[in-house]
């Protein structure tokens, strides 16, 4: 049978394909903003059908309908990471948290969490009857190919990339044809500490380097003072709307990259519809799985990799908890290890944690003596190079507890220096102590 054919015999309705789900299946969704809106809506719509099928997704943009109160007896989430949608959930007890590197999330599916059923989202075929993944690759792709079931809405909106993003129609079970807009990730707001943070940030990117940069105002507003560099390369989990005018520029090339050159790599996407009409059919742009993308074994392979990534807190060794706050689960660990791991393993890499000095409106120290009670440690004082705030940059690798003591209080909010100091002379004899580095 021709790939048309075949395209024409799966297809069906919204409401009709959510009902391959069975009981007490685990339902794995596409990531961030290629959760498949209408097939979610679809499932929520008939929730008596189902009791107890495990949720299990990373972010997911939209209104989440299986998590609200009074679902639990017919979906339960279990999160590999804690986004905006499901916070509430995890912290009441309605979800869970499952803690694991973002690279090794299709090792999860594969052992542990096998599939039963993928949600997924894909742009309409192309002339040889493959659909592309679009913004989310990541994850999707495996668990798409691990699951015995696999529902796609095929959204003509969704953009085509290349790279190893695509599947075949006669790997989906179930398609749903759509043409809704691909749900954005609203721009940062950035301010005077983001600018401040940026530009120490950026003074530590080398002409030549490859970026691996997080989501939000931080990475943006590095992307903002990187106008000057040369030939500066992508391979990052993600990339946002902030890094087009760096491309158009010619800043960001990829020329000199030792790994994919001239590729803009990258395994999820989330922006605006400037981002998305950017990516799609676009040759520089290639996705692949997470499993390569934040391979730390993959992300080695660059040469002057620089990863740049957001904290809670860092205590005075250097430990930094990025994705608790006390007890409370805030996001998840993601792809920081993965990146700060491969960058320590890149012949001249740097990996970089940038963060506000403070929070909660200036009320409390990023930086402090002890992390919260219960707080998890995501990047370890083993791993740990630069940490930088909008008062400077402590370099910390190499050097001693008492150094980097030193070095974090220097950049420490002004009004917390006093007590952290108090706390470095408890801690160390203050008359061996040595000036920061
Ligand atoms: N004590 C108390 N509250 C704190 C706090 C602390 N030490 N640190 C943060 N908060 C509060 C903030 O005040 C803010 O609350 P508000 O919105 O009411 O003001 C909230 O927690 C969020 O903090 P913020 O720093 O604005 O979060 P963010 O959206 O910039 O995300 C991380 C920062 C660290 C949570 C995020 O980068 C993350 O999840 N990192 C781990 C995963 C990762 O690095 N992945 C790789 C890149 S995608």
């Amino acid at each position: 049978m021709d790939w048309q054919s075949i395209y024409q015999s799966k297809l069906t309705s919204a409401e009709e394909a959510v009902r391959a789900i069975q009981s007490g299946q685990r339902v794995v969704v596409g990531h961030a903003a290629g959760a498949p809106q209408q097939l979610l809506k679809a499932m929520v719509a008939q929730k008596e059908r189902y009791q107890g099928v495990e949720m299990v997704h990373m972010l997911c943009l939209g209104d989440g309908g299986y998590l609200g109160e009074g679902m639990e007896e017919h979906f339960r989430f279990n999160g590999i990471f804690v986004g905006a949608n499901n916070r509430k959930a995890v912290e009441e007890g309605r979800g869970d948290y499952t803690p694991c590197f973002f690279h090794e999330f299709p090792k999860l599916f594969q052992k542990q969490l096998p599939v039963d059923v993928a949600l997924i989202q894909v742009s309409r075929p192309d002339e040889n009857g493959f659909c592309s993944f679009g913004v989310s690759c990541d994850y999707t792709k495996p668990a798409a190919e691990l699951a015995k079931v696999v529902i796609a809405e095929a959204n003509d909106r969704m953009p085509y990339i290349g790279g190893d993003n695509l599947i075949h129609v006669s790997k989906l079970t179930h398609i749903v044809e759509t043409s809704v807009p691909i749900l954005e990730l609203p721009l940062p707001k950035i301010g005077e500490t983001e600018k401040k943070l940026g530009e120490y940030v950026a003074s530590l990117v080398e002409d030549g380097s490859t970026l691996q940069l997080g989501i939000g105002a931080i990475p943006d507003a590095v992307l903002m003072f990187l106008k000057d560099k040369k030939d500066l390369g992508i391979h990052s989990e993600m990339f946002s709307d902030g890094l087009i005018d760096l491309v158009e520029l010619g800043v960001v090339n990829g020329r000199q990259k030792s790994l994919h050159q001239g590729e803009l790599v990258a395994t999820f996407l989330m922006g605006s519809q400037r981002l998305y009409d950017f990516v799609n059919n676009n040759p520089l742009v290639k996705m692949y799985p997470v499993n390569h993308v934040n391979h730390p074994c993959v992300v080695m392979q660059n040469h002057k990799m620089v990863s740049i990534n957001s904290c809670i807190e860092v205590d005075l060794m250097g430990q930094v908890a990025s994705e608790s706050i006390g007890l409370k689960q805030f996001s998840g660990v993601g792809g920081q290890v993965d990146f700060v791991r491969g960058v320590s393993m890149a012949e001249g890499g740097k990996s970089i944690i940038a963060t506000p000095a403070t929070a909660a409106g200036g009320k409390v120290s990023r930086i402090v003596p002890f992390l919260a009670h219960g707080a998890a440690v995501s990047t370890s004082r083993n791993d740990v190079d630069y940490i930088v705030t909008e008062y400077g940059i402590a370099p910390l690798k190499g050097l001693t507890l008492r150094q980097r003591a030193l070095n974090l209080i220097a950049i420490a909010h002004p009004d917390f220096r006093e007590s952290l100091m108090e706390e470095f002379h408890r801690r160390f004899a203050p008359a061996a102590a040595p000036a920061g580095v």
